[in-house]
């Protein structure tokens, strides 16, 4: 059982756990603060994420990173970005529900190791998995679920704002809330 992250994700680097191996050039572990109280969790990684072996750094990422440093969070500073699975999807399908369960364990360990107080899921794919498995994100977004003492919250994926700019205003009221709910709940988040 890896005790730290950087454990973790040593022991992942070779993982052969489902087909999506076959197709990476890098393990896309998730980076970000290793204690931080929020974490944010996509989809899978894409071409770029794929390239660089680090989540979200495509256009949808640029948006992400816009969208947090409004309301004062950054993977520099307070919160870690994962992913449902580890490794790119050919053609950047959807992740099959076998390759989302052959990875969760690992999604679920660095739960465990972080123990964020806030977890938000960017996306369909994620807050269908891990709040409910009906989730519509356009009517659930924004909505704050309580799940085994950890704050759960859908919204909207970037790359889904990239195709539907109107989804952008909503996107980002469910950030302002966010903030308000950290504040709250958390606040030394605002103090790291
Ligand atoms: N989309 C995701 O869901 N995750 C990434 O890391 C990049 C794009």
């Amino acid at each position: 059982m890896a005790q730290t992250l950087q454990q973790l994700k040593e022991s992942l680097c070779d993982c052969k756990n489902c087909r999506l191996c076959e197709g990476r050039t890098n393990v896309v572990f998730g980076e970000g603060n290793p204690n931080a109280r929020v974490m944010f969790i996509g989809e899978g990684p894409g071409k770029n994420e794929d390239e660089q072996g680090r989540p979200f750094v495509g256009r949808g990422g640029q948006l992400l990173d816009k969208m947090l440093d409004a309301v004062g969070l950054s993977r520099e500073k307070n919160i870690f970005i994962a992913n449902m699975v580890k490794c790119r999807p050919p053609e950047n399908r959807d992740p099959q529900p076998d390759e989302m369960e052959a990875c969760l364990p690992y999604l679920r360990e660095q739960v465990k190791i972080i123990r964020p107080r806030f977890i938000v899921c960017l996306g369909r794919i994620s807050a269908q998995r891990l709040i409910s498995p009906d989730f519509k994100v356009t009517k659930q977004h924004g909505e704050l679920y309580e799940k085994n003492g950890v704050l759960m919250m859908g919204t909207f994926h970037p790359a889904a704002i990239l195709r539907n700019p109107n989804q952008k205003e909503p996107g980002f009221e469910d950030f302002l809330k966010l903030r308000e709910t950290i504040k709250k709940e958390c606040p030394e988040v605002y103090d790291l």
